[in-house]
């Protein structure tokens, strides 16, 4: 890099912090800023008479921006040094090992939400601020109160600050854009927007109504007396914080490597997105003396995992149609390598989302793949347009089967109940894990079937013989006979697995659960009024049940004589016993699946959900349970083993 180059590499890392901390509306993503921010960095150390007082480096945090009143940090809230690779750890290692040799370090996740830094005075909370610049931020005290992982009051009277991440979990995220989507607004680009949005709303309620969690990572002004950080965050969790998943103690290179291995490797199984480790100085007396630089701490680093966001080019928007006839364009990108997975479709939600973020082909455009989540275009970068790019026009017709489709809401819909699209994707839906979880009837065999001429609905399925299939290309007596097989032992499942496989619009596991449970082979001749009554089952879910048996009743009393299923013991029914009834939450390693485990506590009427809060009775663990058992405690609520659990049964 040159002086000129340099220069100009200083404006456009200011028009994209501009864009991301003050506009709230990044124009690039971290990776590209990262990159540039360590090339100015780098001739910055070079040429230190050169510096512009202007560049980013100079710079202490984030800008602060208008609309809240400011507050002051009683110390100030440092940011880290980042590092990418193992050649970064090792020189980070290298250089702290030269301030002092007799070190250990402690690991966790870092977080991707938005800092916060919680004042307690005589036990009370008494200000929450935002990160700011380090020196200076919001004062968002309402709104840090409505988060319910943040204690009011704790059992501390001296003056102390309680920093953390404020994060959404990944699931709720989800839920969010899901209604956003459903109310035409416009989604959030990433749980970390999503947070950091949520705790800066004027009106508290929206806060609230978000399900913001605070992950303490550390702690500011305080008078404790801990000699290690890792006692010091023990005390803090036992004063009423969440306890952060998966931190540890370590001794150098070779752990450190193995911890960040792990953790990146299984960062998508994590509630909340992570976006690297970050590995302090377990020892306070060291992180005293080796102090900070102007703008990061020397005791600490955040080794990054590699980026979930990368930029790319639209080349084209094709349509899916969906089991309930619901069409879905999928943009079709420049194939691009994120975090080891080649991605070349991105979905686009529907046809209102590419309006709203005025989508066209040829585009620029960040996307977004992390783990579960489908990858997808949270950002065009419109300042990157040439001109040629070509505006979407929403399809009349559907790309199937030609008949026209209708605007219902949201969504654009085939009405064509033939619809080739619709018949094969109920197929796939009906023998998909949640259903009836056929093996050997993936999307492929389903297609070859249907296009054979075989198999035209999921009865027809039935009705397959080893005669019929031997005819078919590619099918040899070991295939055919593996799904001949797995259809028959479809026969005999769980009732609800069979309502749900009946694919009615809006109801899925948990509701087909609900109507087995409630009604069992009667829920066929329940009136809407019966139906609503069931614990979460709203006007639209019951409306689309009286609609699908009364166009489907034939075919259902059909179904249900070839497969038997086996009838529930209904709610009412079930035998007294220490679970029923009850909320359970499962965790850890036990003899069994847990899906296993699971079933069997449903079937002695207890509801079994996946995350713990105010409302779970019980947690039945196995062996290495984590967080989970450790926010049960925390909620003070009942723990026992598998063994336990037997026993009561
Ligand atoms: S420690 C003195 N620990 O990352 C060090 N930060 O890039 C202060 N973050 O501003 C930070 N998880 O908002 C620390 N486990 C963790 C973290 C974490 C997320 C955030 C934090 C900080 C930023 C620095």
């Amino acid at each position: 890099m040159n002086n000129i180059e340099y220069k100009q590499a200083v404006e456009q890392l200011n028009i994209y912090a501009h864009h991301y901390y003050v506009l709230d509306d990044p124009i690039t993503t971290d990776e590209i800023y990262d990159k540039l921010y360590h090339e100015v960095l780098a001739y910055e150390e070079l040429n230190p008479s050169n510096i512009l007082s202007n560049s980013p480096t100079q710079r202490v945090g984030d800008a602060v921006s208008d609309g809240f009143t400011k507050a002051s940090h009683l110390s100030r809230m440092w940011s880290l040094e980042d590092i990418f690779d193992s050649d970064g750890l090792r020189a980070w290692l290298k250089k702290t090992y030269k301030l002092d040799s007799n070190i250990s370090f402690y690991c966790e996740p870092k977080f991707d939400g938005a800092s916060l830094n919680l004042i307690y005075e005589n036990g009370k909370l008494i200000q929450g601020i935002t990160r700011g610049d380090g020196e200076v931020g919001e004062l968002i005290t309402q709104n840090v109160k409505t988060i319910k992982s943040i204690p009011l009051a704790i059992n501390y009277k001296q003056l102390i600050e309680i920093r953390g991440e404020v994060v959404i979990f990944k699931d709720e995220f989800e839920k969010i854009n899901k209604s956003r989507l459903k109310n035409s607004e416009a989604v959030f680009a990433n749980p970390r927007n999503a947070a950091a949005g949520s705790l800066r709303q004027l009106d508290s309620s929206i806060t609230a109504s978000r399900n913001l969690v605070f992950l303490p990572y550390g702690v500011g002004k305080n008078t404790l007396e801990h000699k290690l950080l890792s006692d010091k965050m023990e005390y803090i969790y036992e004063l009423g914080f969440r306890k952060p998943p998966n931190s540890s103690i370590c001794q150098g290179y070779d752990d450190i490597e193995k911890i960040y291995e792990t953790m990146k490797n299984e960062r998508d199984s994590y509630s909340m997105l992570l976006d690297g480790m970050v590995i302090k100085v377990n020892e306070i007396s060291s992180q005293i003396d080796m102090g900070h630089t102007v703008k990061v701490p020397r005791f600490s680093v955040a080794y990054k995992f590699p980026a979930v966001e990368k930029i790319t080019t639209v080349k084209e928007i094709v349509l899916q149609v969906g089991r309930t006839g619901a069409v879905t364009p999928v943009a079709i990108v420049e194939p691009t390598d994120i975090d080891g997975v080649v991605v070349e479709r991105a979905t686009l939600h529907n046809f209102d989302e590419i309006d709203r973020k005025d989508i066209r082909l040829g585009d620029r455009v960040i996307i977004l793949r992390s783990g579960d989540v489908i990858p997808k275009i949270i950002k065009v970068l419109t300042h990157e347009r040439s001109g040629s790019e070509v505006e979407y026009k929403r399809p009349t017709l559907c790309p199937v089967c030609n008949s026209e489709l209708l605007q219902e809401n949201i969504l654009v819909k085939c009405q064509n109940l033939m619809c080739e699209a619709r018949v094969i994707n109920s197929i796939i839906y009906f023998a998909s894990k949640p259903c009836l979880n056929i093996d050997g009837l993936g999307n492929k065999i389903v297609e070859a079937l249907f296009n054979s001429g075989l198999v035209k609905s999921v009865i027809d399925l039935f009705d397959l013989t080893l005669e019929k299939l031997l005819k078919l290309e590619g099918f040899k007596e070991k295939k055919s006979q593996n799904l001949l097989d797995s259809l028959e032992s479809a026969k005999g499942c769980d009732y609800w697995r069979f309502i749900n496989s009946l694919g009615i619009e809006h109801v899925g596991e948990v509701a087909s659960k609900t109507l087995s449970e409630n009604f069992g082979f009667g829920f066929i001749d329940m009136s809407k009024e019966q139906i609503v009554e069931c614990d979460g089952i709203g006007e639209e879910m019951a409306e689309s049940v009286l609609e699908f048996v009364r166009v489907n009743r034939e075919t259902i009393v059909e179904l249900q004589n070839i497969l038997q299923p086996k009838e529930p013991i209904k709610k009412d029914e079930a035998q007294d016993n220490p679970f029923k009834g009850k909320t359970i939450v499962l965790t850890g390693s036990m003899s069994e699946s847990r899906g296993v485990i699971k079933e069997m506590l449903e079937n002695l009427g207890a509801k079994v959900s996946s995350s713990v809060s105010k409302k779970t009775d019980f947690l039945i663990y196995g062996e290495d349970a984590g967080s989970k058992y450790d926010k049960a405690i925390s909620l003070g609520i009942g723990c026992i083993t598998e063994q336990e659990m037997r026993e009561l049964i």
